[in-house]
């Protein structure tokens, strides 16, 4: 239930990539009949990043709105959250509090536990408001996934961020308490160091992502979370869009619900739009189902929504939100359709190419090809530093 507390998403604005790949160009390529993507995963394309694209350049383009909008007045925290970090010691969020011209007085951190991250990010901003209820937080999940190539993980790349400014009395989304939560040591899906590629077990994955689903619920009730028929909709992680049905199904199940199937697709055909031809969007996506819920066209003024956030490894909470009265005029569905509309289709040959590119690790200088035309780019490497750039 609710704590009576009014903290939340008070703006919320993604950015995906230069690129897209359509699914039939892939199964083109590797003989899959394209009903294995289309209906079995559920997905339609995938976001690919042009060589001078990153998780820094996602995220800044992601936020720059939500800083033209509100300014930066009040936002003292920047919480980054990704999983496919591009360095490992300097916050990925410092490049983009320097893009954005953030004043010096913030902090700034990166957050890590697989595609969970986000949600900690959250909850994180959700502490620091509530000690503080006039400061914001800016939160910012951006993720490249990217698995090896003709492996079975292939299909459900993609690459977006999406950044929520996070504040009390918020205008979108009242995050409500208590959380469920469920941590298991699995290792389902994971990505050493030394690798450019994660690593995944994909049965082991879905059922780990469905043992956290009723670990998380089991929780949540514990705790006096509300029932099931008090929401209107449920935002999960969706690695790929059909992971979102096996896991309410399961959910439903697990609880001693039925899985009415007309209830199911009520419950999550509003949160699949974006996700389903942008691809995992590791950290990003829970809230690019949220985005999608929000963009669609019914109104949910005092709606209670249930966020399922599952990192592989694993760790997931439940949490509830209630969607504000007058949430649309805060909206930003035209630029999130342009988003997702403006990418340029590419060939199978040309996505292969950009999935091998990477800077030389000799420490010289390297200039990035130039690809993005988005508001932000990687210029180059030089003397193992990134170098990026306002376009
Ligand atoms: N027409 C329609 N459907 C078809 C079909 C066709 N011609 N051919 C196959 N299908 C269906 C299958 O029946 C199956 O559906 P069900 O799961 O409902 O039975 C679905 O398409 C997928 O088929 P397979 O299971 O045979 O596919 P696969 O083994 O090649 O790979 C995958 C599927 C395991 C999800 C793989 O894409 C993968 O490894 N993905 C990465 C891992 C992942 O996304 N895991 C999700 C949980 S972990 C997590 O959520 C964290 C994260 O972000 C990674």
């Amino acid at each position: 239930m609710s704590n009576g507390a009014t903290v939340g998403i008070h703006d919320l604005s993604f950015a995906t990539t230069e690129f897209v790949l359509p699914h039939t160009a892939l199964a083109e390529y590797n003989g899959t009949p394209v009903g294995k993507y289309h209906t079995g995963i559920g997905q339609r394309s995938m976001s690919v990043p042009a060589a001078d694209e990153d998780i820094v350049t996602l995220g800044a383009a992601a936020a720059a709105p939500i800083v033209a909008r509100h300014g930066t007045d009040g936002i003292r925290t920047l919480v980054f959250a990704t999983e496919s970090s591009i360095d490992q010691a300097k916050a990925a969020g410092v490049y983009v509090h320097s893009l954005l011209g953030l004043p010096s007085a913030t902090r700034v951190v990166e957050l890590k536990q697989a595609c969970y991250g986000a949600t900690a990010a959250l909850q994180f901003a959700l502490g620091l408001i509530h000690r503080d209820p006039s400061q914001k937080v800016l939160v910012v999940a951006s993720d490249v996934s990217k698995y090896e190539l003709d492996s079975p993980g292939e299909a459900t790349q993609g690459a977006a961020a999406v950044a929520m400014l996070v504040t009390a009395d918020p205008a979108l989304v009242r995050i409500e308490d208590p959380s469920g939560l469920f941590t298991a040591d699995v290792m389902d899906f994971w990505r050493p160091n030394y690798r450019d590629a994660a690593l995944v077990d994909g049965q082991e994955s879905i059922g780990a992502y469905l043992q956290a689903v009723q670990g998380t619920w089991k929780d949540y009730s514990e705790q006096g979370g509300r029932p099931l028929e008090d929401f209107g909709a449920f935002c999960y992680h969706q690695p790929f869009t059909k992971m979102a049905y096996k896991a309410h199904r399961h959910l439903l199940n697990s609880a001693g619900h039925d899985t009415d199937e007309a209830a199911v697709e009520r419950a999550l055909g509003r949160t699949t739009g974006y996700n389903a031809v942008i691809g995992n969007s590791y950290t990003a996506s829970v809230y690019l189902g949220l985005a999608a819920l929000l963009d669609d066209a019914e109104d949910l003024d005092g709606q209670a929504v249930g966020f399922l956030s599952y990192g592989s490894g694993s760790v997931a909470e439940f949490f509830a939100g209630t969607v504000v009265p007058g949430y649309r005029e805060h909206l930003r569905t035209e630029a999130h359709r342009a988003a997702v509309e403006r990418r340029q289709p590419i060939g199978h040959d040309r996505y292969r190419e950009l999935h091998e590119w990477g800077f030389p690790t000799d420490g010289g200088d390297h200039p990035t090809p130039a690809g993005t035309t988005g508001p932000f780019r990687l210029a180059g490497i030089a003397g193992h530093k990134r170098i990026y750039e306002k376009r």
